[in-house]
C-alpha cells in the first residue's frame, strides 16, 4: 500500500481525503511537481525545487514547509514506498475556503499533498529495451501561461486524448506559426545529423527539468551541436530523430510521426549516445 503525505500527516494513499471546497478541486488553483527518484537518489532536485518556487510565486502562494522539510518528507515517502524507481508527485493548492470566490482568499492554509508512483527503471541508452513512442501532431490550443506547472491540466489532458484517439501515445503541438512548442506531457527535441535542437522557452512551454539537464549534459559531455531556437514543422517532419523528454521517461525516442516512420523507424544512434550520457550524469548536482 502506498504511503502519502497530506497536510502534516503520513497516511495510506487510499485514506487521504481533502474537502471538495479545496480551491485545487474547484479552480485548479495550485502548482505541482514530479521529481524522479531511483534507489533513494533524487534526479534534478535543485531544478525541481526552483521551478516549484517560481510557479508558486507566479500565483502568489507560499509553500507551507521549508525546502529542507519538503526534502525530508520526500525521503521518508521514498523509504516507506520501497525506494525503487519512483515519481514523487507534489501538489500545493491554495487550500480550503468555504466561499467559492475567484479572488484569492487571504486567510487560508495551503494544502500540501505528496505521494509516489512507480516510473520503472530508466533506460541506460539501450535501443533493445527502450520504449518506442508513436506520436501525432496537433495545434497547441492550451492557455498562454504554459510555463506555470499548474494543476489546471485540462488543455493537456484533451491534447493527450487527441493523440490517443489517433492511435498514438503522445502528441507534438505546434503554435499558430507552425513552430513546435512541446508535447502534452513532455518537451521535444529534433536531431538532424550531429545537431540536436529544441524550441526556446516562452509562455507556450514548460521549462522541463529533463530538458534543462539534457541541454547541459549534451553540451558539457557530448560532441554534439546543441541549439535552442524555433523549430518549424518542416524541420520536425524531416528530422533524422525525434525525442520526447520528461522526468518519468528521460530522453525517449519517437519512432512514428503521424503514422510515418521517423528515420529508420527505430531508436536512433544519437538518442543512444545522448541517453547513455543522461544515465551517466542523472545524479549530478542539478
Ligand atoms: N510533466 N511539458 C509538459 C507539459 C509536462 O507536463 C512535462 C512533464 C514536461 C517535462 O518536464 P520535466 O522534464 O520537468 O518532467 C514538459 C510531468 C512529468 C507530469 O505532468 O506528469
Amino acid at each position: 500500500m502506498t504511503t502519502a503525505y497530506l497536510n502534516n500527516e503520513f497516511v495510506p494513499l487510499e485514506e487521504a481525503r481533502i474537502s471538495p471546497m479545496d480551491r485545487g478541486f474547484l479552480f485548479g488553483d495550485g502548482i505541482y511537481e514530479v521529481i524522479p527518484s531511483h534507489g533513494g537518489r533524487f534526479v534534478g532536485l535543485k531544478l525541481h525545487l526552483a521551478r516549484l518556487k517560481r510557479g508558486l510565486d507566479e500565483i502568489q502562494l507560499e509553500l507551507p514547509v521549508s525546502n529542507a522539510e519538503l526534502t525530508t518528507i520526500m525521503r521518508t515517502l521514498v523509504e516507506r514506498n520501497g525506494s525503487g524507481s519512483l515519481g514523487i508527485y507534489i501538489q500545493v493548492t491554495r487550500g480550503v475556503s468555504m466561499t467559492r470566490n475567484h479572488v484569492y482568499p487571504s486567510d487560508v492554509t495551503p494544502t500540501l499533498f505528496i505521494y509516489t508512483f512507480d516510473i520503472g527503471k530508466p533506460n541506460e541508452g539501450d535501443p533493445d529495451t527502450a520504449r518506442l513512442w508513436r506520436v501525432v501532431t496537433g495545434h497547441d490550443l492550451r492557455w498562454q501561461r504554459c510555463q506555470i506547472k499548474s494543476t489546471s491540466l485540462l488543455g493537456n489532458v484533451m491534447h493527450m486524448m487527441e493523440g490517443v484517439d489517433a492511435g498514438a501515445e503522445e502528441i507534438l503541438l505546434f503554435d499558430e506559426y507552425d513552430n513546435l512548442t512541446e508535447a502534452s506531457v513532455s518537451n521535444a527535441f529534433i536531431v538532424s545529423g550531429n545537431t540536436i535542437a529544441t524550441p526556446a522557452l516562452d509562455q507556450h512551454k514548460l521549462a522541463g527539468v529533463t530538458r534543462d539537464m539534457a541541454l547541459s549534459i549534451l553540451r558539457d559531455h557530448g560532441h554534439f551541436n546543441v541549439e535552442v531556437r524555433p523549430v518549424s514543422r518542416s524541420e520536425v517532419e524531416a528530422a533524422d530523430e525525434l525525442w520526447l523528454s520528461s522526468s518519468t521517461k528521460e530522453l525517449a525516442p519517437i519512432v512514428s510521426l503521424d503514422g510515418k516512420p521517423v528515420g529508420t523507424g527505430a531508436a536512433g544512434p544519437v538518442w543512444c549516445r545522448a541517453q547513455r550520457l543522461m544515465a551517466a550524469h542523472r545524479f549530478d548536482d542539478y
